[in-house]
């Protein structure tokens, strides 16, 4: 299948003929994804775990089947190391809650990279404050990338937690994960994984990579709103205290006392998105149909397209990395001298959705001496066509306000 195949699964590319150029906030849904919601509201909606009637059983094999084919997407060891959780920010909360908390202690260092999204950095930031110990940063070279020396800089023996994002979701670098999980497991440290903006695009093997923990969001990778995924080793997992507490996740409760459910529900407080679990099993259902093979394939052409296209304009900034290789299918760039909402309004008239602004990365952007970018990120739905209707877009924003930068 090509692009132009696939967006005929899309309903809301068909219905609003729109170049939806921004699946690093959130890819649209294919029919088969809606399909599977409507279906378990139809035929089987009742809450997992709670009733000894058989609708309810069938709703808790169901839930629990996608646990089961996550564990197999990512290789896991088991299936008791899926958690699921509302989205990547909060899966990562919990690890810095129930994890970061306990096991590091003053003096310690939690490493992250410059390019992390705020919900892989303020939560850290809020553990080394509780803590005593100190944050530290690895830095991008002039190439958006971070050198092996960085890493072996930053990284060191009083270092307990490493925190890196597999794909940045401002730049598209594509980090070394496993360089870098390797090297901290040297140095005694676990490695926590943002897939996010990865797991889209690229086979994720947790085994493979010997990932502590790996995290991700449901609904950039075509599923709901609303449904994300812890993964962590289990013994790690077992060694930490449950984060929410309530329903579900609870063995014995006495009046002062409770003893708290064996993995994965001591992760799993309350009822949980049963609508969002089933739409993700139906979404990698989706992607496995396509193949990770076929997805590279498809976006390797638009985004080689795309970056063909936009260097030939001369007025547009482009953050890209040197090596076509360390990048994913993210595209930040700026009208040189334009504000980005502006170019991003545009852009809208025109039906091209491109994102505009620090893309919850405020630090990254300090870093480069920027406020904000425009970012078009691409996913399987999107064609040749999309990338010359951004292109024109552009084309008319400069010509817009040519007159006014200053040159
Ligand atoms: N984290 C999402 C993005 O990068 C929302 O746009």
């Amino acid at each position: 299948m090509n692009g132009e195949e696939i967006k005929k699964d899309f309903p809301i590319l068909e219905n609003r003929k729109i170049s939806y150029l921004d699946s690093g906030a959130t890819t649209q849904k294919p029919f088969q994804v809606i399909n599977a919601i409507e279906d378990f509201y139809n035929r089987y909606n009742a809450n997992p775990h709670r009733g000894a009637y058989s609708l309810s059983i069938e709703a808790t094999e169901e839930y629990e089947n996608v646990r089961t084919k996550i564990a197999k997407f990512i290789n896991a060891k088991s299936r008791e190391e899926i958690i699921f959780s509302k989205n990547a920010t909060e899966s990562l909360n919990l690890i810095a809650y129930s994890y970061g908390m306990s096991n590091v202690k003053q003096d310690d260092e939690i490493v992250i990279s410059i390019m992390e999204h705020h919900s892989n950095l303020v939560p850290w930031q809020n553990v080394t404050k509780a803590t005593g110990s100190k944050l530290s940063y690895m830095y991008i070279n002039e190439n958006f990338e971070i050198d092996d020396e960085e890493i072996e800089n930053k990284i060191t023996d009083k270092t307990k937690i490493v925190g890196i994002t597999h794909v940045s979701n401002a730049l598209g670098t594509i980090n070394n994960v496993k360089k870098i999980i390797d090297y901290a497991h040297k140095k005694g440290a676990v490695v926590i994984v943002d897939a996010s903006q990865s797991i889209p695009h690229m086979r994720i093997d947790v085994q493979a990579l010997d990932a502590d923990f790996l995290i991700f969001s449901g609904h950039k990778m075509l599923a709901p709103l609303g449904i994300g995924v812890l993964y962590g080793k289990k013994e790690i997992l077992n060694s930490m205290s449950p984060f929410l507490m309530g329903g579900d996740m609870i063995e014995y409760v006495y009046e002062q006392d409770t003893t708290f459910a064996p993995l994965p529900n001591k992760f799993e407080a309350g009822t949980q998105n049963v609508e969002g679990v089933i739409g993700l099993g139906a979404a990698i259902d989706y992607i496995e149909k396509i193949g990770y093979d076929n997805i590279q394939k498809i976006e390797k052409e638009v985004v080689s397209y795309a970056v063909e296209e936009l260097s030939k304009l001369d007025y547009l900034d482009l953050y890209l990395t040197k090596n076509k290789e360390n990048h994913s299918a993210v595209i930040s760039f700026n009208i040189k001298g334009v504000h980005p909402h502006d170019v991003a309004s545009i852009l809208d008239g025109e039906g091209v959705c491109v994102r505009s602004g620090n893309h919850c990365a405020q630090p990254l952007m300090r870093f480069l001496g920027i406020d904000s970018t425009c970012r078009a990120s691409f996913y399987i739905y999107n064609t040749k066509d999309d990338v010359d209707r951004l292109v024109k877009g552009l084309k008319k924003a400069y010509s817009m306000f040519e007159k006014y930068i200053k040159k």
